[in-house]
């Protein structure tokens, strides 16, 4: 197990710092990503770190990556640290946890494909009827398989909370053919992964990606299909009508929640079983869909 709260790359130039991964010029087009153990819940980054979360995010993006990537181009130059340039190889900690990336023009935009009723889905399903403003088949329960999978997409807040737009806000602000493209593609990664996925034992329930173009090309960025990104339930224990145990950080929102935290920086401190808790949420989404334990 390792623990990485924040990186040092003597030499190299930080591009930013995000909420949880550290991004690096890397020479030409290139970027270095790095993701660190930080924890960001409620939009605010936690002081404790988790175990293992960063190398869980970076290879199990990477497994996906190449997965998918008939369906649609990706970021990714290379994984392995001894291909990246010489100021990165010496810092032998980023191994499993950094990957050498195009630097691409990123679309502003949060590309979620849904195929069960949760989350704000949910919320606004109860409310209205609707989701993302289109009309769905009344009675619904909650977690309840869509008929179709939906795009639901939202403009990438530079602070604060992510705001879902309609099909046609999106078509507004890229352009109606390069709307229509991003819900293609996203939800032909959806159908792709969730069919995976179930073959694992595990539902997809939504996911959220982010693309970029490189060389004019349309190409996926960021992470892929990590808890961080994506609701995974345990088919084995789902039912429709409930709400599904997931992997992602719902255990640590759960215990933020109940510690009466005002949602305000700073965020209080995890207990050491709830840290103990996360990385083992974290290491089991990996192994279920990879096959294997996340390597030492
Ligand atoms: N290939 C790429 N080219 C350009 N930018 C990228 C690429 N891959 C990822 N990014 C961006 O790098 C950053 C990664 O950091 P992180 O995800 O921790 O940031 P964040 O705090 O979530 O901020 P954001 O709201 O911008 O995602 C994100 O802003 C992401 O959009
Ligand atoms: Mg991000």
């Amino acid at each position: 197990m390792t623990v990485m709260t924040q990186t040092e790359v003597p030499g190299a130039r930080l591009w930013r710092r995000g909420k949880v991964r550290d991004v690096y010029e890397a020479g030409g087009d290139r970027l270095v990503i790095v993701a660190s153990d930080r924890l960001s819940a409620f939009d605010v980054v936690l002081p404790t770190p988790i175990p293992d979360k960063g190398r869980v995010l970076t290879q199990l993006s990477s497994f996906w990556f190449e997965r998918l990537a008939g369906i649609v181009p990706n970021h990714i130059v290379s994984t392995k640290l001894r291909e990246f340039p010489p100021v990165f190889r010496e810092v032998r900690e980023l191994a499993g946890r950094a990957v050498l990336v195009k630097h691409c023009e990123r679309i502003d935009v949060e590309c979620v494909a849904r195929g069960y009723l949760a989350g704000s889905a949910w919320s606004e399903y109860q409310k209205l009827g609707t989701v993302a403003e289109e009309r769905l088949p009344r009675g619904l329960l909650q977690s309840e398989a869509l008929p179709e999978p939906i795009f639901t997409p939202a403009t990438k807040a530079v602070t604060g909370h992510d705001e879902n737009i309609s099909r046609a806000q999106l078509a507004a602000l890229v352009g109606s053919e390069l709307a229509r493209e991003l819900e293609r593609v996203t939800l032909a990664l959806y159908r792709a992964a969730h069919a995976y996925a179930l073959g694992r034992g595990l539902i997809l329930a939504d996911t959220k990606f982010e693309f970029g173009f490189s060389d004019g090309r349309l190409t996926l960025i960021d992470e892929a299909l990590t808890p961080d990104s994506s609701r995974y339930w345990d088919a084995a224990r789902y039912r429709a009508g409930t709400t599904p145990p997931s992997f992602d950080k719902q255990y640590v929102r759960d215990f933020l929640v109940k510690s009466g935290w005002n949602r305000e920086p700073p965020a209080p401190e995890l207990p050491a079983d709830v840290v103990e808790g996360t990385t083992q949420r974290y290491r089991e989404c990996y192994k279920r869909i990879v096959g294997e334990e996340l390597p030492a």
